[in-house]
């Protein structure tokens, strides 16, 4: 099947590493030599995940040329919904007048989109849907200690969305992967909120309700496990890659970018990066980029794009696409 619509949506307000100086201890050099990210967006107060999904998801739907009641399912890849439960995914059902879908969140960090593209793909090859609509969404500013400088100035707010539907056409999904590893969840996790550590005043005195995030490791283990999924899935899509028309990897760290497109002997020509410009934006990231990649040209028809990501849980995954 084929993602016949893409679609995003970022918030208007721009914080810049220059803004960042002013917050903490931290330089626009420093920044862009150790991440690549020169600016960021920001959700106002009044804006939460469901509306930024909402207005990604209408883009989408309008590229495909469908309305809301034409969805089957709906999957929002997201760790900052507008509340814990009911799903951010049942609110943009309402919004987008999806009386025929069911809709629910898909929690894997990083890799939310594409562990919801998988399971959208699967929804249509088993016959469960006709139509999906698979959506990233974060306002990662709102978990963000804006105190800690090893965080805060990575993350941004954003999210993006695709269309799925069988068209009977050749190339589409070819392959998806996903993997996880919960051993090594206190790399990189939000402490508290949950069942494990109720909100009470202590969780919120010793900011447990942020992002505590163990850089440097991360780093290591998010290039190993983005090169190894990369060409696992390749694999199982019978291609190599050298076939590739273009890669679209998670944004979070140019330099993470960088080293698996090396390892996989990937031209960065052949690599999509707008991260100087958005940030991590977590789920949103690779359909945000996959949204741009698109509209402005460089994802043609017949194209064979290959998205991969990583983060926390671990969880990393892929997914081949001929266009
Ligand atoms: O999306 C999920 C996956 N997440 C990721 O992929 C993130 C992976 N990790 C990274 O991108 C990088 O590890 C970071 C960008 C987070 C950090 O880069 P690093 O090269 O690993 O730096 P570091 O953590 O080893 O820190 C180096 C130094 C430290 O100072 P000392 O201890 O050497 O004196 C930090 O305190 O840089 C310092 N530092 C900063 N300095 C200025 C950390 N953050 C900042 C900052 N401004 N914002």
């Amino acid at each position: 099947m084929h993602i016949i619509g893409t679609g995003s949506y970022t918030p208007d307000r721009v914080l810049t590493n220059r803004d960042l100086e002013q917050i903490v201890d931290t330089s626009d050099e420093w920044i862009t030599t150790r991440t690549g990210i020169k600016e960021r967006r920001i959700s106002d107060p009044s804006t939460p995940s469901s509306v930024l999904a909402t207005n990604a998801a209408t883009r989408a739907l309008e590229a495909a040329g469908l309305a809301g009641t034409d969805l089957d399912q709906i999957v929002v890849g997201t760790v900052t919904g507008d509340r814990t439960f009911p799903s951010t995914a049942c609110i943009v059902q309402d919004r987008l007048g999806a009386t025929r879908a069911h809709a629910f969140d898909v929690s894997a960090a990083c890799a939310g989109f594409l562990y919801g593209l998988s399971v959208g793909r699967s929804a249509i090859l088993s016959g469960m849907a006709d139509t999906v609509l698979v959506v990233g969404v974060e306002t990662l500013s709102r978990i963000v200690n804006w105190t800690d400088r090893n965080t805060c100035v990575l993350f941004g707010d954003a999210a993006g969305a695709v269309v799925l539907r069988s068209t009977g056409a050749p190339g589409g999904i070819l392959a998806t992967r996903l993997h996880s590893d919960g051993s090594l969840v206190h790399l990189l996790e939000m402490p508290a909120g949950g069942s494990l550590l109720p909100p009470s005043h202590e969780t919120v005195e010793r900011r447990l309700h942020t992002i505590h995030m163990s850089g440097n490791d991360v780093f290591k283990h998010a290039v190993r496990a983005m090169e190894s999924v990369a060409l696992e899935t390749l694999e199982a899509a019978g291609r190599k890659p050298a076939d590739l028309d273009l890669f679209v990897p998670h944004q979070a760290n140019y330099r993470i970018i960088d080293a698996t497109a090396r390892r996989l002997g990937m031209p960065m020509e052949k690599v999509f990066v707008n991260l100087d410009r958005y940030g991590n934006t977590s789920s949103a990231s690779i359909p945000l980029a996959l949204d741009e990649a698109r509209r402005s040209g460089r994802i043609r028809n017949g194209d064979l794009v290959e998205m991969v990501t990583f983060g926390g849980g671990f969880t990393w995954a892929a997914a081949v696409v001929e266009w």
